[in-house]
């Protein structure tokens, strides 16, 4: 269960402030597949950095399975997030020089996992996502597609109960995109809890229900 408890987030950058969100509350089930929409600046990415333990809000509360995520200590919030929360970008932030494998490795070794451990579960994943003729190969050699693949599967590493999406399908033609929304539905189908932003309609009505957020705060 994710709880989002009247949250706010301020940004300050100079003289300007910019109130991203404004007093939002949000339940979000075990197992819900949520879609978030809204119009470019609307807060979607800040909300999904907040819920995923990545962004400290101004103000309220944000609970993953009965821990008040800011409340924690950043230690104790990066091992929440290392052991429950799947991340994946509109830009899959891989690691360039380093191949698919050791790219799906990065968040196994840093639960301590063992090397010969590391490589045999990110292995599998890779397979998992199509990619087992493309463990060697680093991002710039793979197509866009497959490097959206490799992030996937990094992000399944620590076998997530969370999934949260920024605009994965935003950089992805329409037969990629649909590939993806298929194995997000899965995961969801296997009881993982997803939140995805996209701004697109389409994409959106695969989820099981869609959020929008109507209005761009902002102050000047
Ligand atoms: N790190 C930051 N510093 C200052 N302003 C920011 C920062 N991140 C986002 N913003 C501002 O906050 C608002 C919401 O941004 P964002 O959460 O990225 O919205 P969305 O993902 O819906 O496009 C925008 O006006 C944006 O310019
Ligand atoms: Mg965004």
């Amino acid at each position: 269960m994710l709880k989002i408890k009247n949250v706010s987030k301020i940004y300050r950058k100079g003289q300007q402030i910019i109130k991203a969100i404004d007093h939002v509350t949000l339940d979000i089930p075990q197992g819900d597949f949520v879609a978030l929409t809204g119009p470019s600046g609307s807060g979607k990415s800040s909300l999904l950095l907040m819920l995923g333990g990545m962004l400290s809000p101004t103000e309220g509360e944000v609970w993953i399975e009965g821990e008040s995520l800011y409340d924690l200590n950043a230690d104790q919030r990066a091992r929440v997030r290392q052991k429950k929360i799947g991340f994946v970008f509109q830009t899959f932030n891989l690691i360039p020089y380093l191949s698919a494998m050791q790219n799906v490795q990065v968040p196994l070794l840093l639960v301590g996992l063992d090397e010969e451990a590391q490589q045999k579960r990110a292995q599998a994943l890779l397979e998992r996502v199509g990619l087992g003729d493309r463990l060697d190969h680093k991002p710039a050699e793979l197509s866009v597609g497959q490097q959206q693949r490799v992030a996937l599967a990094r992000m399944l590493a620590n076998d997530p109960s969370v999934i949260l999406a920024d605009e994965p399908t935003g950089n992805l033609d329409p037969d990629m995109s649909a590939h993806v929304m298929q194995f997000l539905t899965e995961l969801n189908q296997e009881g993982r809890t997803i939140v995805l932003v996209t701004h697109d309609r389409q994409v959106a009505q695969q989820a099981k229900r869609m959020l929008t957020i109507e209005q761009v705060h902002s102050l000047a």
